[in-house]
């Protein structure tokens, strides 16, 4: 078993990491001269880690604070002393949960997302960098904030997210932490900021699009990691305890079609390369998408030379949403 975890074990829906070998040969095959690349949508940061491989600068872009700390654990290049951060994993693994009392953490989701020992012990862990702070680097506090979420990932009684978790007795789960496979690099630049602001301020040879096309918003999907990376301890609500409304994205509302066609008209770069898949026939509401294939289409024509690629592959899901034909699309756009 390795020792150090990647970015892409994690749980995170519309994740592209099984697609990327696709992605980026048909980046290959339809664009020329590309030294910097924008993930302007990163999600999990699997496809600009892998831009990261090829392209002289990426630059990397989501709203949520919980995948900022994980691009900047992975990437920034901060000082960081491995042996450090070796030791206080060992510590936190070595935590006897039945000895803690109760906190933030565990009187919120104990018996809902983690069993309440394990719950205890996340939140001791989450106090304890916090108190750490002033002598941890910075760097150092995201590789353990990033290293606590993908050990929490593994055990969470979910079905992958945070919109509800599953009723049924949680079997104690014990949380193993493992130090993420970080990285200290100069040529990445990240960003926490709306996607179409961005788009004013930056200038990059290829942007890759990969937006909600549903009502999901990724904030409150992801709740309980930006509840845990902000540490505001904020009061929290309703069965899945999510805290205030925060970065609610346009692209789940029905002004997507006005703000991917502001998103694409404001951008300087020479390549628009834009992923979508065709869950608009899905049967339930929330993932029918806000955008249709000819609308996207239309819309991305109207800045240059579109043209449209298919990866098709069976697609299984137990609940509403069966698509027998699901699609996975890549818009290729040259900007005039
Ligand atoms: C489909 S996911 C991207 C998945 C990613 N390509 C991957 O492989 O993991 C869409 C992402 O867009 C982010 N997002 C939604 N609206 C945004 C906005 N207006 N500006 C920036 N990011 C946004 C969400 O937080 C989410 O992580």
């Amino acid at each position: 078993m390795a020792d150090t975890i990647d970015i892409q074990s994690r749980r995170y829906i519309g994740c592209k990491a099984k697609l990327l070998p696709w992605i980026f040969n048909t980046i290959q095959n339809e664009t020329t001269n590309i030294k910097s690349f924008c993930d302007i949508f990163a999600g999990t940061g699997v496809v600009a880690n892998e831009a990261i491989k090829k392209y002289e600068t990426v630059l990397v872009n989501d709203i949520l604070f919980s995948n900022q700390v994980i691009y900047k654990a992975f990437w920034d290049n901060g000082k960081v002393s491995k042996r450090k951060i070796q030791k206080l994993i060992a510590e936190f693994n070595s935590i006897d949960a039945k000895c803690l009392d109760d906190n933030y953490f565990s009187l919120n989701y104990g018996n809902k997302f983690f069993d309440i020992a394990t719950a205890r012990k996340i939140g001791f862990i989450r106090d304890y960098i916090e108190k750490e702070t002033n002598n941890i680097t910075l760097k150092e506090k995201n590789i353990l904030l990033a290293s606590l979420i993908y050990g929490m990932d593994k055990i969470a009684n979910t079905i992958g997210h945070y919109e509800s978790y599953i009723r049924k007795e949680i079997k104690p789960r014990d949380l193993k932490i493992k130090m993420i496979d970080f990285q200290r690099l100069k040529n990445v630049i990240i960003h926490q900021e709306d996607s179409n602001k961005l788009a004013r301020k930056i200038s990059c040879d290829l942007v890759y699009i990969d937006p909600p096309y549903n009502s999901r918003q990724y904030s409150r999907f992801y709740h309980l990691y930006e509840t845990l990376v902000k540490w505001d301890k904020p009061k929290l609500s309703g069965t899945a305890m999510k805290p205030p409304l925060e970065n609610m994205s346009e692209y789940c509302s029905s002004r997507a079609k006005n703000t991917i066609t502001d998103l694409v008209q404001n951008l300087d770069t020479r390549y628009l390369v834009v992923s979508y898949n065709n869950t608009y026939n899905s049967k339930s509401s929330s993932s029918q998408n806000k955008i249709q294939l000819n609308e996207l289409n239309t819309i991305l024509s109207s800045v240059g030379k579109t043209k449209i690629f298919e990866h098709s592959h069976h697609f299984f899901n137990a609940g509403k949403t069966e698509f027998i034909n699901h699609k996975e699309l890549l818009f290729v756009t040259k900007v005039k």
